[in-house]
């Protein structure tokens, strides 16, 4: 009532207005809804792929990398056996220790009781070297000692009671015919031909590895020496099997190394002048435990300045300032190998002109040096010269005296191994598969330390670094 009807042309206008509005709305949804979406990637492609680390990158590093196999550690023990059969020795016997998990993967605690891996080695008639493998243990813990053995190993287990000899079961295993690899052939009797094994003329040698402890070395020679058979250090070329490392150790090895450095550089860009010490220690242990490698929190060598200049310094807990350069020298373990690797770099130059050259001059004579001991590796070196080609380097530019600890060491399931690469090695030639660290350094007490360390294998004509790319430059290490 009273109300005028709206006409058609304003019921028309409303509803074009009404279509406007819901337009607008409906275009700024899509808007919100775009933009949105367009952070949401951005956070995703940021965030996403860093996971907010820094060391996200080194994730999964190794995990191509296989661990050693059974048919390895096998094969370790062929290898073993036709040395023995060729220096005359019937067996080789060693305690729980390094070589016992190269050979086995039994890793056994040492005590007073001993606990001994005897492996045996003879050609049968038709020249194939034959391997028997016996494990010593005591007899109250023979079920343990069975666990540790890795599928697919037929050892066999002797037992000794408390009270008892472990040397005199050791001399029962070495005088008991045998006839191949199964255990089970030990108790057959009466195939004279093959079980044929009257005490030779020649005297035998029953090889000790060069780690057995002196007691249980003179047990054994009380229990098994006489006089067709003698006991003595196992020699050099036992050593040499596990100096040159097998194609899957190498690879193992490689890959530690080459992860092992880019910790370093992931790191080096996370340091700032003011930091200390500590702070780089943990950022390590952050970026090792995201690498999937095993490391030890707090296991590097992180000097500033001054604190460098002691080569196994602890330091001080320094602040970082302009103008002190910093030294890490770190390693982390793949599969029961070890890497070692040093880097000395800068973060920021300090203010006086003088004392950066100075130091920019020492790392470029510290890398002619590691170069210099690159291009002298090739089988057959001694290790004493490659020792030599770096300190050359060193002395010519006036620093010999401020080299002060060897060329470097060997490198595998122990951080520091055979080959030692030092001016008085001359009896070590180098041979293909030899892995070594190559670290020079330059130390000026109160002053500063520099150090480059790489890893490097000796290969069939020369070397390949295995660590990767060496440091290019003070600032890009
Ligand atoms: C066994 O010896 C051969 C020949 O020297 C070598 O190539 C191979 O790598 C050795 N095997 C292992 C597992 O070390
Ligand atoms: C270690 O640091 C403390 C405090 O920063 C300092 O007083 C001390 O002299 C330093 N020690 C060395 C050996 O540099």
């Amino acid at each position: 009532m009273g109300r005028r009807r709206p006409s058609d042309a304003e019921l028309h206008e409303r509803r074009r207005d009404k279509i406007r509005k819901c337009w607008r709305v409906g275009m700024l949804a899509v808007l919100f809804a775009l933009l949105g979406f367009l952070f949401m990637c951005l956070f995703e492609l940021y965030y996403g792929h860093t996971g907010g680390s820094p060391y996200a990158h080194l994730r999964g590093s190794c995990d191509h990398v296989a661990p050693i196999s059974p048919v390895e550690f096998e094969e370790r023990q062929t290898n073993l056996s036709k040395l023995l059969v060729d220096f005359k020795a019937a067996a080789y016997i060693a305690e729980p220790g390094i070589n016992m998990q190269y050979f086995t993967d039994i890793q056994w605690s040492q005590s007073e009781r001993p606990f001994l891996l005897v492996i045996q080695a003879k050609k049968d008639q038709t020249d194939t070297v034959l391997t028997k493998t016996t494990i010593v243990v005591p007899a109250f813990e023979a079920s343990r000692a069975r666990q540790k053995l890795l599928p697919g190993t037929s050892y066999a287990i002797k037992t000794w009671q408390e009270g008892a000899s472990a040397y005199k079961v050791v001399r029962e295993v070495i005088e008991t015919p045998w006839a191949g690899t199964d255990p089970n052939d030990e108790e057959e009797e009466g195939d004279d031909e093959i079980l044929h094994k009257k005490p030779k003329k020649e005297t035998e040698s029953i090889f000790i590895d060069t780690d057995m402890r002196q007691f249980v070395a003179a047990g054994l020679a009380d229990a098994l020496g006489n006089s067709a058979r003698k006991v003595e250090i196992a020699n050099h070329n036992i050593g040499l099997l596990r100096m040159q490392k097998s194609a899957h150790e190498i690879e193992i090895l490689r890959c530690v190394s080459e992860t092992t450095v880019n910790v370093i550089r992931a790191v080096k860009d996370q340091i700032h002048v003011g930091a200390r010490e500590s702070e780089v220690q943990a950022m390590m242990t952050q970026a090792f435990k995201e690498s999937g490698l095993s490391y030890e929190a707090g296991g590097s060598l992180v000097l500033f300045g001054k604190d460098a200049a002691l080569p196994h310094g602890k330091g001080n807990d320094t602040k970082l300032e302009k103008g002190m350069m910093v030294l890490i020298d770190t390693g982390a373990r793949l599969h029961g190998y070890l890497s070692d690797i040093t880097r000395t770099f800068w973060v920021r130059r300090g203010h006086s002109k003088e004392m950066n050259e100075e130091l920019d001059k020492v790392w470029e004579t510290v890398k002619k040096a590691q170069i210099a001991a690159l291009e002298a590796i090739k089988p057959g070196a001694a290790c004493n010269s490659i020792d030599k080609a770096a300190r050359e380097v060193i002395s010519e530019q006036g620093y010999g005296a401020r080299f002060t600890h060897r060329l470097g060491h060997g490198l595998g399931m122990e951080g520091h191994e055979e080959p030692y690469l030092n001016s008085g090695n001359t009896d070590t030639a180098l041979k293909p598969g030899m892995v070594f660290t190559n670290e020079p350094g330059i130390y000026v007490e109160g002053s500063y330390g520099i150090r480059l360390e790489d890893v490097v294998l000796v290969t069939e004509t020369g070397y390949e670094i295995l660590s990767g790319n060496l440091a290019t430059s003070p600032t890009e290490p």
